[in-house]
């Protein structure tokens, strides 16, 4: 092992020397060096922290969202800083900041829009003549980092904003990566071995900082508008409420749980609403923010420092606690990859009772320092799946135990470390973290592969989930995941499994119909094939087109793409070289699964797309513009549901605009319609 002192001495150095510019600079306005020998500080400090990944900690400053922005992307100024927000931690400073501004306001009545709090990375986007012309993070407030090639990627952001809109004016928001996107990546990366993101900050702040646009593509990113940062020469909307049903009516994505509110009480009731219900959503938050609605008291009550006094975050208490680790377990994946995970004594964070905690990799819990008896923290930071932070080792009695996976495996029949479902032999590849059950015919990885196929992130097949696959399995009807596509040869079969009733077997042999038609990323990702997640599926599927191109490539053809390095290269290789495998894309094919994607075939814009249409459409009947949707792979329906992916909206509309808005649906209008119908024009 090499001596890693030097490293680490020299990345504390620059930590020192960065956080003492960092304050020279934004807290007493007095920097001492240039931008550019900050600059070369804080890259040093990177590279090292490239170099020694394990080294990085949540503090330092080349993980601080807020740090001036360092950069290859160039730098964009705003024109007025992007401001933070104060926070309160419990009722009563919500209740002393409410006594601030009530005073300042003289007691005028004030209503107060209630957000969420995102924990994702604020963005500013600048729309000239209705064009999307800059997206840039928030930097130091004045300063972001230009990343608009990345933003455009975000396919809740509108590009471009049609109708009356102000020649140049800016919206905020936050962008971020849904908690299950998020889970995701960390599962692909922990299999990669890759550092883990900590949290979907973290993340969604990786993800749009990456040079290669594609990568942020392929990461599921969402976002939501929060408010208006100016627009010049327009006369705005008195309040803070209005300009966002403003921002909705131009297509924004905006937050659709936000709320406008007449009392502190009811901004009280809101907080513990969400304080509940807030493990359901799909995005992370950390707190309400509570707006003072009329820009008037707004403006009125001003800012401190960086801080607008008219705003607060009220935080939520951390979803921590304390438990035992009782043990390390392990189980197989579907490549056959061996995966640690912790077995809790119970305890109940934020209302969920834990019992088990994913644990990744052998390396990762060495970084940890976590040994099998240990006292832990453990955290829900993204949804269901929880974290062990770190064990607390004050108090360690001496008899916890270090984990060694081929120690917990060992078989003294055999003499070796196996599989503990099938008892075959284990290996680590050279480079990897992971160790992997040999037997590609264990059974746990067999259902597995089944598994990750019909889930929703693959094929989507609703109706086959973990316990139908197993028993499709157990019963010989599924042997690979191409027997899916003939299950209904064997109808009958079907109706004595796990008492399905005949309509559900309807009902699933339809979902297995429906999956044919998946992107070509998804079926990518849905194969299986090790160290290729959804965002290099993505990439592979936009690159090739075709599954058979892809089969096809060469080494050296996989290794011109950027995102593809040897160890997925030799994966695709290994997978494709299979017989096996080139037997079950085989019969995929032939049953009618497309293998390229709508590029390729020059077909179906719109597939998987819902559309719902008000008022009188130009030039189009609404029957043609019925029938146009659905050949081009689309479907419309009469009612507004949370499925819609667009309200067109034609001359005169009805009632339903007013419902998009509230159900936060995005509207288009014909043009736009149009435009998505000849994505190449
Ligand atoms: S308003 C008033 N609204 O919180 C100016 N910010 O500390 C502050 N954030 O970096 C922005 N959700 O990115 C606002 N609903 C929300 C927000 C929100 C998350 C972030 C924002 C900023 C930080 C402020």
């Amino acid at each position: 092992m090499k001596d890693l002192a030097p490293a680490r001495d020299r990345i504390a150095e620059l930590r020192k020397q960065i956080n003492h510019h960092n304050y020279r600079y934004h807290v007493l306005d007095s920097p001492e060096v240039s931008d550019a020998e900050y600059d070369e500080l804080m890259r040093e400090l990177k590279a090292l922290e490239e170099r020694h990944p394990h080294l990085i900690t949540s503090i330092s400053p080349t993980q601080r969202v807020g740090a001036a922005p360092v950069t290859a992307f160039g730098v964009v100024r705003h024109p007025y800083p992007l401001l933070s927000l104060g926070n309160a931690f419990s009722r009563d400073e919500l209740y002393a900041w409410h006594g601030r501004i009530t005073k300042l306001l003289k007691g005028q009545p004030v209503r107060f829009v209630c957000e969420h709090k995102l924990d994702g990375l604020a963005v500013a986007l600048t729309y000239v003549n209705g064009q999307l012309t800059t997206g840039a993070t928030r930097g130091d407030s004045l300063n972001g980092e230009n990343i608009t090639h990345n933003l455009k990627t975000i396919r809740s952001i509108p590009l471009s904003v049609a109708g009356d809109v102000p020649p140049r004016f800016e919206v905020r928001g936050e962008v971020f990566l849904p908690k299950a996107s998020f889970e995701r990546l960390n599962r692909e990366r922990a299999s990669q071995g890759l550092p883990l993101y900590a949290n979907p900050r973290n993340s969604a702040a990786g993800s749009v900082r990456q040079l290669d646009p594609r990568v942020t593509a392929g990461r599921a990113l969402d976002g939501y508008i929060y408010m208006l940062g100016y627009a010049e020469g327009w006369p705005l909307p008195p309040g803070h409420w209005e300009t966002l049903q403003y921002l909705s009516s131009l297509g924004f994505k905006l937050n659709p749980h936000n709320r406008l509110l007449s009392t502190i009480e009811e901004v009280e009731g809101y907080y513990e609403e969400w304080a509940e219900k807030r493990h359901q959503l799909p995005y992370e938050t950390d707190g309400i923010v509570v707006k003072v609605d009329s820009l008037e008291q707004q403006t009125g009550l001003g800012d401190v420092g960086r801080e607008p006094r008219w705003a607060v975050a009220y935080k939520f208490p951390a979803v921590q606690g304390t438990t035992k680790l009782k043990s390390i377990e392990i189980s197989v994946g579907r490549t056959g990859s061996l995966n640690p995970y912790a077995v809790l004594e119970p305890v109940s964070i934020g209302g969920v009772t834990i019992r088990q905690a994913a644990l990744h990799n052998e390396d990762d819990i060495r970084r940890k320092d976590l040994r099998e008896g240990d006292s832990v923290i453990v955290q829900r930071a993204g949804d269901v799946i929880p974290q062990v932070v770190a064990p607390i080792e004050s108090k360690r009695s001496g008899k916890e135990k270090i984990f060694s996976l081929k120690d917990k495996l060992f078989s003294k029949e055999k003499g070796r470390p196996v599989c503990p479902i099938c008892g075959t032999g284990i290996y680590r590849p050279q480079d990897e973290v992971m160790y992997y059950c040999a037997n590609a015919a264990c059974t746990a990885q067999i259902q597995q592969r089944l598994e990750h196929f019909v889930s929703r992130s693959g094929m989507d097949i609703r109706g086959v989930g973990e316990k139908l696959s197993a028993a499709l399995y157990a019963e010989g009807l599924v042997h690979d995941v191409s027997d899916l596509y003939y299950l209904k040869e064997k109808r009958a079969d079907l109706l004595g499994l796990e008492k399905l009733a005949e309509k559900s077997v309807d009902n699933i042999l339809a979902a297995i119909k429906t999956s044919k038609k998946r992107p070509l990323g998804r079926v990518i990702f849905s194969l299986g094939i090790r160290h290729v997640g959804g965002e290099t599926a993505e990439i592979l599927a936009r690159e090739f087109g075709r599954l058979d191109d892809l089969a096809a490539a060469s080494r050296d053809r996989l290794l011109e793409i950027a995102a593809v390095g040897p160890k997925i290269t030799d994966s695709i290789l290994a997978f494709f070289g299979q017989e096996e495998n080139r037997r079950i894309i085989q019969r995929l094919k032939q049953a009618g699964v497309r293998l390229e994607t709508e590029a390729a075939t020059g077909e179906m814009p719109l597939a998987g797309l819902e559309f719902v249409i008000t008022g009188r459409l130009e030039g189009l009947s609404r029957h043609e513009v019925r029938s146009m949707i659905k050949a081009l792979g689309g479907t419309t329906k009469d009612r507004l549901t949370q499925s819609t992916s667009y309200l067109v909206v034609g001359k005169e509309p009805g009632s339903k605009l007013a419902h998009a808005l509230k159900m936060g649906i995005k509207q288009i209008n014909e043009d736009e319609m149009r435009r998505l119908m000849e994505p190449n024009k």
